[in-house]
């Protein structure tokens, strides 16, 4: 019997490994490997999901309409050009079946997420990986990537793992410097935490023109990643295009009704930033006291560099022992790092401890 074959490029897909959650024997467990808000959701999303578990009979709205009309409102933006998804790698998804297949190239940086080649490849695409300046995207050497069957440029910006970001006027660049029928996609997911002057999130971009798209979630800052929540911000013809092509109902009625509430807690999510504006430089300081490198990072998470990938994974294995998940960087093609979310105040100083006594022991060994 001959079994069935699955399309080219199926089978050469590294299948996506998240972030664990769990430490066996730790007595206390802290995940810093998924880049969660260490606050939770909002207490108005808790709420609004609970009142809905009595219509779980009901479809959810396909359309999205008041959820679509919450972020308009919220960002200043038309909810005409917004499409909803099951999170935004849904919709990185959907963008890619619908823009390019076999024989086409979607360029990303050289430690862009994952989900760009992943994609591509499960459309039979060619995934094609611009180097990096310092770890950031290098317009230059993004625009010398691209050829006759490049059909997307995908940046993440802020970069999930690096933690770097490029400023619009780079951006805007980039834009330039593309063929015009190249689509540019900018996703946005850690939008929420920057606050540089030189940043923008791309929505001013994709009103200006035709061929630009942002993507954002509700997994970060707005704490609702079970959920699986985003949304991308596009021209009429992209959400037109994107319209055809996602199930009826890809959203869930919790899903939408507990966004909604989410970005009516403007409290909240001005706590998770100022958490993480605390934290995030704290703990840069502390792994440079340690000795390590901490890579400048404008998102919630640190990319942190060990002298080697041994190094990286022995300090993986030690924050293990304690309880302390990090996310692994071989996926990324980063072995020598390990990638931590900002936690809580308890979670980043416990973190810091337990790394300090591993690099400490390391010294004495030595
Ligand atoms: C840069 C980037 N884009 C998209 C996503 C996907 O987010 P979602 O949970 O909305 O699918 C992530 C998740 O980690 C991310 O880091």
């Amino acid at each position: 019997m001959t079994p069935p074959v699955p399309r080219p490029g199926i089978l050469d897909i590294q299948p996506y490994v998240g972030g664990g959650h769990e430490a066996d024997g730790a007595e206390r467990v802290v995940v810093l490997s998924a880049n969660e808000t260490p606050l939770g959701p909002s207490p108005e999303s808790v709420r609004a999901y609970a009142a809905l578990s009595t219509a779980l009979h009901r479809y959810p709205d396909g359309d999205c309409a008041a959820l679509r009309e919450a972020i308009a409102i919220r960002f200043g933006l038309s909810a005409a050009r917004i499409v909803c998804g099951s999170g935004s790698d849904e919709l990185i998804a959907l963008l890619i079946k619908s823009y390019a297949g076999p024989g086409d190239e979607v360029l990303h940086s050289r430690h862009g997420f994952l989900m760009y080649p992943i994609s591509a490849r499960a459309c039979g695409a060619t995934p094609v990986a611009a180097p990096e300046a310092n770890y950031t995207v290098d317009v230059d050497a993004m625009l010398s990537c691209v050829s006759a069957r490049t059909r997307m440029v995908f940046v993440a910006n802020p970069n999930n793992p690096t933690g770097s970001y490029i400023s619009t006027d780079e951006l805007h660049r980039l834009r330039d410097g593309l063929p015009d029928e190249v689509l540019l996609v900018i996703d946005s997911a850690y939008a929420e935490y920057v606050s540089r002057n030189d940043y923008s999130a791309g929505a001013g971009m994709v009103e200006a023109g035709d061929n630009v798209v942002m993507t954002r979630t509700f997994s970060k800052i707005f704490g609702l990643a079970a959920l699986r929540l985003g949304w991308a911000y596009c021209p009429p013809a992209v959400a037109d295009v994107l319209n055809r092509v996602r199930g009826p109902f890809n959203v869930t009625a919790p899903a939408q009704t507990a966004g909604i509430a989410a970005l009516g807690d403007l409290a909240h999510v001005e706590r998770a930033r100022a958490h993480n504006d605390v934290w995030l430089p704290w703990l840069a300081e502390q792994v440079t006291a340690l000795g390590l490198v901490a890579h400048p990072s404008v998102g919630n998470f640190l990319l942190v560099r060990f002298a080697d990938a041994d190094a990286a994974a022995a300090a993986y294995a030690a924050l293990l022992k304690d309880g302390f998940i990090a996310r692994a960087m071989g996926g990324y093609g980063l072995p020598e790092c390990l990638r931590i979310t900002i936690g809580l105040e308890d979670e980043m100083r416990g973190l810091v401890a337990s790394l300090a006594r591993h690099l400490g022991a390391d010294r004495d060994r030595s």
